[in-house]
């Protein structure tokens, strides 16, 4: 097999997929408008605000929570640079190097932020807990284009998603909130690039290949929920509810593999299978309450488009 893939431009295309791949490519492009200056940006929030601001009660939280998400870029980055270098054909190699490009400002960014706030990042003292180390090394080490897809873009960057947001509702400090919708806009392009991607890859698939990635998915997600849970405490610290971050979380993917399974033409189904199984977790979990409005509050807007899907993901996300 030669080194470059010189038949890239050899496949026809069907008319929906060329609509698909245009779309695909704009991520590259709007990646690219919308690239932001991380020391830049930074810097001015913090002079602004006049440093950063985390009270002292809210620090071990914010490091048991933002941690994690500070080791989640690093794996975004490896993750999309994986995708960047397998993926064909061209747009969708051009999507997965913007997101390496926003994933490395992430990783930076995230990093300064944390020094700002707790001191020098050591690894000893900025860790993942087990369950999330369990969820990404997961998604890290699998060969298979499809699961990294579904694992990274689908579900884990839409749980991070909801960790911003709420996050950014729950006012921890005034730099983060003025910081994590920069994150979001970005993060929201990444979850487009799982949804336009993703149906191709699995039109292509046996039963027993969809079966296999149904199970991935459902493996994710029983991860998910483990670092979820591990969190809890921490989480409570900073006044973000776990249960309605599962259930927000449990929301916007039911509405991208709405997207994604309606593209495919396929009834595989796992989105109703991992919907039904966080929504029976979170339950056991936590007490009940009325989540009326909750799931309807993301629910509309996702005719097709990565503009679309971004801005139902990010409802009240600033323009960059
Ligand atoms: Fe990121
Ligand atoms: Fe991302």
């Amino acid at each position: 097999m030669p080194a470059l893939p010189y038949d890239m431009f050899d496949l026809e295309r069907s008319a929906a997929d060329a609509r698909r791949f245009d779309r695909v490519e704009n991520i590259y492009h709007r990646g690219q408008d919308l690239a932001w200056d991380g020391r830049d940006v930074l810097e001015r929030i913090v002079t602004k605000h006049g440093g950063v601001h985390v009270p002292p009660a809210k620090q071990d939280a914010l490091r048991r929570v933002f941690g994690p998400i500070l080791w989640g870029e690093l794996a975004a980055w490896k993750i999309s640079a994986q995708l960047a270098d397998r993926l064909e054909p061209l747009e969708a190699k051009m999507a997965a190097t913007s997101q390496a490009h926003d994933e490395a400002r992430h990783f930076y960014v995230m990093h300064d932020y944390l020094t700002l706030a707790l001191g020098a990042v050591r690894g000893s003292t900025v860790r993942m807990h087990p369950a999330s180390e369990r969820l990404l090394s997961m998604v890290l080490e699998s060969d298979d284009l499809a699961q990294k897809l579904m694992g990274m873009q689908l579900q884990v960057e839409t749980t991070a998603l909801t960790i911003f947001q709420h996050a950014r509702e729950a006012r921890i400090c005034p730099v983060l909130t003025e910081l994590l919708p920069y994150f979001e806009k970005d993060e929201a392009r990444h979850v487009g690039l799982g949804t336009q991607v993703l149906p191709m890859l699995m039109r292509g698939m046996s039963r027993l290949e969809s079966a296999r990635l149904s199970a991935f998915s459902l493996r994710i997600t029983f991860w998910l929920l483990a670092s979820n849970r591990a969190m809890e405490p921490a989480l409570r610290v900073l006044g973000l509810d776990p249960r309605r971050v599962l259930m927000l979380a449990k929301s916007k993917q039911t509405l991208v593999w709405d997207e994604v399974w309606r593209a495919t033409e396929k009834q595989v189904g796992v989105g109703d299978a991992v919907g039904r199984v966080m929504e029976a977790i979170a339950s056991g979990l936590w007490p009940p309450e009325d989540q009326r409005g909750l799931a309807g509050a993301f629910a509309h807007g996702l005719g097709g488009g990565v503009d679309q899907v971004a801005t139902t993901i990010v409802p009240d996300a600033p323009e960059a």
